[in-house]
Order: C-alpha cells, then sequence, then structure tokens
C-alpha cells in the first residue's frame, strides 16, 4: 500500500463502508502474510485495538498481541485490554506487567524530556526482548493512521510508545490503516465490535500517566494521579461529557500544601484538571465546566483520594500551556 491517500478514495463514514473496507484489508491481509505470524504491541488505544481486531479475523492466532503494561497507565486499562482481547475475541495475547522495570528505572529521574526518553526506550527493550522469545514471527504490525504520515515537527519530543524494533529484522510491515484519519478508525472499530469506551477514547500519550506524574515519579503519587484520573472520568461521563471534551485528565505535581483534613493540619499535594477541546492538538481551547460538577469532582477527589488536599482547575489555553504538563 503507498503511503498517499489516493483523492479518490471515500470518506469511510457508515457501517456499510466500514465493512467494505474491512473484507477488502482482511483479503489483503492474508495474501500479505499468507499463514506467517504477526506480532502487534497492542497499547489499547484506538488504533492499535482497530489493528487487533481487523488481524484477528484476517489471521486468528497468527497474529500475537504484546500489552506491555508500563505501570503508568490508567485504572482499569490493562484489565480492559485483556477481558476484550483475550476473554471475547479469543486473541493470542501476551501481558506483561513490566510496573517495576519501569518504575525502578524511573525513580529519581526529574528532568521531562529524560522520563520520556527512558519510558520510550525502555518500552521498546521490553518489546524487542518479548518477540525474541517467539519463534518464527515474520511480520510486524503497526496502528499507523494517515495524520501520523502527514505530521511534522512537534513541539516535544513524542517517543511514541511501540516504536519499531530495530534490531529484530521483519520480513515486512502490516500497516492496515495508515491511510485513514481518526474519525474512520473509530467507525471501523464500531463495526469490528469493538465497546464504545475503547473505540471513542480520548487520546493517551504513549508516555501516559508518566508525564502527569510531574517531576521524580513516586508511587503514592502516581497511585493518587490514577485514582484521582479515574473519578474524574466516572464524572465526566455521567454528566454526558464523554466523546464531548476532546481530552480530559488530573496532574498531580511533586510539591505540597498545608490544608485541613477533618481538623487537622494537612500538609498534601494538590490534583490540578485539565480539560481542553481542540482540532488537532497543536492549539486548544478551555472547556467550561459547570461549576455543581466542578464542586462535585473537588469533593470526591479530596475525600476519596489520599494524600490530596486541594484541587485547582487549569485555564490556560494552548498556547501558551501544552496541553500535557511535561
Ligand atoms: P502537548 O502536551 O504537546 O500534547 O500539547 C498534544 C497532544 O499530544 C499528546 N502527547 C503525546 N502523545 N506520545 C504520544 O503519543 C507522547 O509522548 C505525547 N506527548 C503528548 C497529548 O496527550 C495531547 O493529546
Amino acid at each position: 500500500m503507498a503511503d498517499v491517500r489516493p483523492e479518490s478514495m471515500e470518506r469511510i463514514t457508515t457501517p456499510e463502508l466500514a465493512k467494505a473496507f474491512i473484507d477488502e484489508q482482511v483479503e489483503a491481509v492474508k495474501k500479505q502474510v499468507g499463514d506467517k505470524k504477526v506480532l502487534l504491541a497492542l497499547s489499547g488505544g484506538v488504533d492499535s485495538s482497530v489493528v487487533a481486531a481487523l488481524l484477528i479475523k484476517a489471521i486468528g492466532k497468527n497474529l500475537v498481541c504484546v500489552h506491555v503494561n508500563h505501570g503508568l497507565l490508567r485504572k482499569g486499562e490493562p484489565e480492559q485490554v485483556i477481558e476484550v482481547f483475550k476473554n471475547q475475541m479469543d486473541a493470542n495475547l501476551i501481558y506483561i506487567d513490566a510496573t517495576d522495570r519501569f518504575l525502578d528505572k524511573l525513580a529519581g529521574v526529574a528532568e521531562p524530556e529524560k522520563k520520556r526518553k527512558i519510558i520510550g526506550e525502555e518500552f521498546i527493550r521490553v518489546f524487542e526482548e518479548e518477540a525474541r522469545k517467539l519463534q518464527d514471527v515474520d511480520f510486524l504490525a503497526q496502528g499507523t493512521i494517515y495524520p501520523d504520515i502527514l505530521e511534522s515537527g512537534p513541539v516535544k519530543a513524542h517517543h511514541n510508545v511501540g516504536g519499531l524494533p530495530e534490531d529484530i529484522h521483519f520480513e515486512g510491515l502490516v500497516e492496515p490503516i495508515k491511510l485513514l484519519f481518526k474519525d474512520e478508525v473509530r467507525v471501523i472499530g464500531r463495526e469490528l465490535g469493538l465497546p464504545t469506551g475503547m473505540v471513542e477514547r480520548q487520546p493517551f500519550p504513549g508516555p501516559g500517566l508518566g508525564v502527569r506524574c510531574t517531576g521524580a515519579i513516586t508511587r503514592d503519587r502516581l497511585t493518587a494521579l490514577r485514582e484521582s484520573d479515574a473519578i474524574l472520568r466516572e464524572e465526566f461521563a455521567k454528566a454526558g461529557l464523554e466523546g464531548k471534551v476532546w481530552q480530559y485528565f488530573t496532574i498531580v505535581p511533586d510539591y505540597k500544601s498545608v490544608g485541613v483534613k477533618n481538623g487537622l493540619r494537612s500538609f498534601e499535594w494538590p490534583c490540578i484538571i485539565r480539560a481542553v477541546n481542540t482540532k488537532d492538538a497543536m492549539t486548544a481551547t478551555i472547556e467550561e465546566i459547570p461549576y455543581a460538577l466542578l464542586g462535585k469532582i473537588v469533593s470526591r477527589i479530596t475525600s476519596e483520594v489520599p494524600g490530596i488536599n486541594r484541587v485547582l482547575y487549569d485555564l490556560t489555553p494552548k498556547p501558551t500551556g501544552t496541553i500535557e504538563w511535561e
């Protein structure tokens, strides 16, 4: 498949068009790989999940999915990947909990770009190690989409997790959605029967919660971050904001402030809420969240999440702030 989308290619907007695309790609993949094995780093994001579902349809257990938990995933994410792909789709899925390995490597590292570099490189190393253990894997599948091909020069060093292992030779790449835009990938994901929560998932950076647990990551602060993020997502979903706000999450920085909890002085972390809208992530505007909803989220986070005594709402558009804090 060429890297340029032909002008004649129709935008995939309906289940019928999605079905035709799926049928066509299933045949193309079968023809490309025959009865050989294909390896895929399955993060659980929209793109890799759609590629997984498509390849399972085409080649079944000859697709080997590797899900690496780097310890920086959101609450419930690895469980959902296992439930959907292993339990429901009967995929050939290898789950690796590499939490300790990543967090040990990151211990004491406060510099944002250094953190990203460690996470990106360690991910490739873990993935390579697994690939080497497997025998006769000839192809590497990737969830590349058209904007990945078009994009150039991001503000930060985006080390996309799931990069190509450099030391392993593959006969070829399988990139069935590389000419598609995100909205088309979602239509195809729905047609392939992936759960709505997975298909509509907001973007999540490769380094995951690592860029939201600012400074040197500690396990207790990471837990506070994961729990506060889960509360924010739950309350946004209940308020019908899921799918309407482009990206929303919490940040737990590495400093503390004085507060009062249960009549006693507390000295704990703040939690910062970020909720933005954008078209292309190059600029972003702030979402107006109703005060009552913000109040509910503040009350839940400060009472349910150990270590947090204050909640702030980041009102800074991009520019001057980037969407992530690191
Ligand atoms: P910033 O913070 O640069 O983020 O305004 C723009 C968008 O990119 C996401 N992001 C990343 N995505 N790997 C990714 O795959 C990364 O290292 C990374 N850093 C930021 C961010 O979540 C936002 O959607």
